[in-house]
């Protein structure tokens, strides 16, 4: 079975076959140019009176003032040299044939100078001089080079086409090549940021050769992983509200045999405190699926400062039981625009981590304040920080905290939760255009820093 030829390896085979063409074609021209100059000055020399006057010269002084003539700098112009050679090929100035040209003299211009035919004159490619005594010399002008190579010029041309030829077929291929691999790259790289709707565009995945085959194949890719996300998203909804009713119904059971016969203290905490912690979980599913779903529902231009001053009081009570204490500074006017119940449900759960972490009699510092993005233009960003004197994150995990259902103490120790709250928290902050990292705090501790473009 025939293999069938690559649409790509044909389009390359044609841009290497203009680029040979085209420099094949650009030296031809650069050297015809260059070798029509040559020439040029060769014949306008061979036509002039040059042979007149050196049979002039012979006639009257005889060789000797021949060979004076011929070797004044002035006689002969540039680019031409002067041969006149006696019968044995002898120049008459001493000056040797150069070795390529010694056959073609012998046949075609010594042979000349040798017969002394009378009545038959052919036409001679050297002009023959006879002088007073009768002895016939060969007037023999020939170009300097006649051929072009070598020639600093035409080396240089050679060079210039050469180097046009490949600037203008680096392009095209760079053109080819280049530009669907990066629009493709941008496609991945969405994908990869969680942008599951990016799709390669049309002009790549039109194309007939391995780049269109390879787009495509990518925008199968992200529309496989799109539904998937779609379906463990519904799935996670659907099963959410599916265990909220029966949970319902067991507390709903369970204040009923209480009042029938009551549980002993502990037991019956226990069980409270499991159901408390199911009923969290499940809402903490709902509340970060459909955040996926559906980003901010409500857009309000409110103050950080007052949220951050509302939260820290409620949750002063709880920081006290710990013997934490919470100080909060904050920048007054810090407006932003956005979801309040998100926002604040994102800066409680770090607050509240921080809180679960803090060692008692230890100080959590809530900041505040407004300043210039990096980026261009720069524009005006509230960046909040919270930092606490817990045992930190270790480098690796910095990032991974914020995936959701990472803990880094086992579930169901007392000092982690869900494991939903900083996904859910960056989801909250990425939706408000803003963006959410941990590092850690000197001398000990976590840092958690969140940026929010100011309203203006
Ligand atoms: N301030 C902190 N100091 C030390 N570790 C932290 C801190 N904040 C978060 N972590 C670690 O990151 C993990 C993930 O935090 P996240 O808030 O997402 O979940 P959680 O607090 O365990 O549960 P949830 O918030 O859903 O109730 C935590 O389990 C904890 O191990
Ligand atoms: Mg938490």
């Amino acid at each position: 079975m025939m293999r069938r030829v690559s649409r790509l390896y044909v389009r390359m085979a044609v841009y290497i076959g203009a680029a040979i063409v085209g420099f094949v074609l650009l030296a031809l021209a650069s050297l015809a140019l260059i070798a029509s100059q040559q020439l040029e000055n060769y014949l306008l020399a061979r036509e002039g009176t040059l042979g007149r006057d050196a049979a002039q010269i012979l006639a009257s002084g005889g060789p000797s003032a021949l060979r004076e003539w011929m070797t004044d700098p002035r006689t002969v112009p540039d680019g031409v040299v002067l041969y006149i050679l006696d019968a044995e090929g002898r120049d008459v100035a001493g000056k040797a044939l150069p070795a390529n040209y010694r056959r073609f003299v012998e046949r075609f211009v010594l042979a000349a100078v040798r017969s002394d035919e009378r009545n038959f004159s052919p036409i001679r490619l050297a002009p023959l001089l006879v002088a007073a005594d009768g002895t016939r010399y060969a007037f023999l002008l020939l170009p300097e080079r006649i051929a072009p190579w070598g020639n600093a010029a035409t080396l240089i041309a050679l060079l210039a086409a050469a180097l046009i030829v490949i600037a203008v077929v680096a392009a095209l291929i760079a053109r080819a090549l280049g530009k669907p691999i990066r629009e493709l790259q941008l496609t991945v790289r969405s994908v990869a940021k969680g942008e599951v709707a990016a799709r390669a565009p049309t002009a790549v995945t039109a194309r007939g050769d391995e780049l269109g085959a390879l787009a495509r194949d990518v925008d199968g890719m992200a529309e496989r992983i799109e539904r998937l996300l779609a379906s463990r998203q519904q799935l996670m909804r659907d099963m959410s509200h599916e265990l909220r009713s029966p949970l319902a119904r067991l507390q709903a059971a369970l204040a009923l045999a209480e009042r029938k016969q009551p549980l002993p203290a502990i037991e019956h905490a226990r069980i409270v405190t499991e159901l408390e912690r199911m009923n969290q979980a499940i809402g903490d599913v709902l509340r970060f699926t459909r955040l996926e779903a559906e980003p901010i529902r409500a857009k309000h231009l409110l103050r950080i400062d007052e949220l951050l001053h509302t939260l820290v009081e409620d949750e002063r009570v709880e920081a006290g039981t710990r013997e934490v204490l919470l100080a909060l500074e904050a920048t007054p006017d810090l407006t932003v625009v956005g979801d309040p119940a998100l926002l604040r449900s994102g800066f409680e759960n770090i607050l509240r981590n921080a809180i679960r972490h803090a060692p008692p009699d230890t100080r959590i510092d809530i900041r505040a304040t407004s300043e210039q993005s990096l980026g261009e233009p720069p524009i005006d960003i509230v960046t909040v920080s919270i930092e606490d004197r817990g045992p930190g994150v270790p480098s690796d995990m910095l990032e991974r905290i914020f995936e959701p259902y990472t803990r880094l103490a086992p579930a169901g120790d007392d000092s982690t939760g869900t494991g939903l709250g900083l996904a859910i928290a960056r989801r909250v902050f990425t939706a408000h255009e803003g963006w959410i990292h941990a590092e850690p705090a000197t001398p000990c501790g976590l840092r958690v820093r969140i940026q929010i473009p100011r309203a203006c």
